[in-house]
């Protein structure tokens, strides 16, 4: 069984025709994207707010109605992929190097679907390494800060060259090990300057969808 599928277009059935939904990134996302084109070209009325330069892209392709993020007033349904997920649906994003995207995205929404496989459900957070997006200039001394903390960084690299995010910016990311304190982690990270955002998403959903080899499950939050 496809797990990311089943979730991507599970999650597709709580959109409603008039709704502003947030189009995540990811693998995951993309099947949920997919789901949405096939709607919409059998009548759905809704616009997109893609949470990234690929997920645009992909909207565009399947002729899904796309708002731009200064045009938008409120967000009826942000759906979007995890890294990992604790019980108390504190959540780890940013794998795919969106999450300053997904984070604005989902900060304006009224509701939030996180969809995943089972793989992403952890009883700690940590084991994923932390992505946090940072402003170029001055990198290296957010950087050397992160280190002092004993967080652990690494840039994110790609072909050999820093990893540079939609925004023009870089990712480090932080290897914290499990469990990884998030509060004291919040506070020092956001503390930075140079620092734009982390990919902590710590209980902004109501609901996730996972994908097992079961079949789908939707869970609740407590
Ligand atoms: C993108 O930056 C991420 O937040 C993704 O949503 C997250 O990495 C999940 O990706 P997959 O669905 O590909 O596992």
């Amino acid at each position: 069984m496809n797990q990311k599928k089943i979730a991507g277009e599970k999650a597709a059935e709580y959109i409603k025709d008039g709704m502003v939904v947030g189009l995540g990134t990811g693998s995951t996302a993309r099947y949920m994207v997919d789901k949405v084109g096939e709607m919409v070209k059998n009548g759905l009325k809704i616009q997109g707010v893609p949470t990234s330069k690929a997920t645009e892209e992909q909207a565009r392709s399947l002729g899904i109605p796309l708002l731009d993020i200064n045009d938008v007033d409120h967000i009826d349904l942000d759906i979007d992929g995890v890294d990992e997920i604790d019980g108390d649906f504190n959540a780890t994003k940013g794998g795919g190097g969106a999450l300053f995207r997904e984070k604005v995205v989902a900060s304006l929404a009224k509701e939030v679907i996180w969809i995943m496989d089972e793989s992403k459900l952890v009883d700690k957070l940590g084991a994923f390494p932390l992505p946090i997006e940072i402003l170029p200039y001055g990198y290296q001394i957010v950087f050397k800060k992160m280190e002092e903390y004993g967080f652990n960084p690494k840039m994110r690299m790609k072909d050999g060259e820093l990893f540079v995010t939609d925004n023009g910016n870089y990712i480090v990311d932080l290897h914290l090990g499990v469990p990884a304190d998030i509060e004291d982690v919040k506070a020092k990270v956001n503390g930075i300057v140079g620092v734009l955002e982390t990919g902590q998403f710590l209980k902004m959903c109501k609901r996730i969808i996972v994908g097992t080899d079961e079949g789908v499950k939707v869970i609740e939050a407590k």
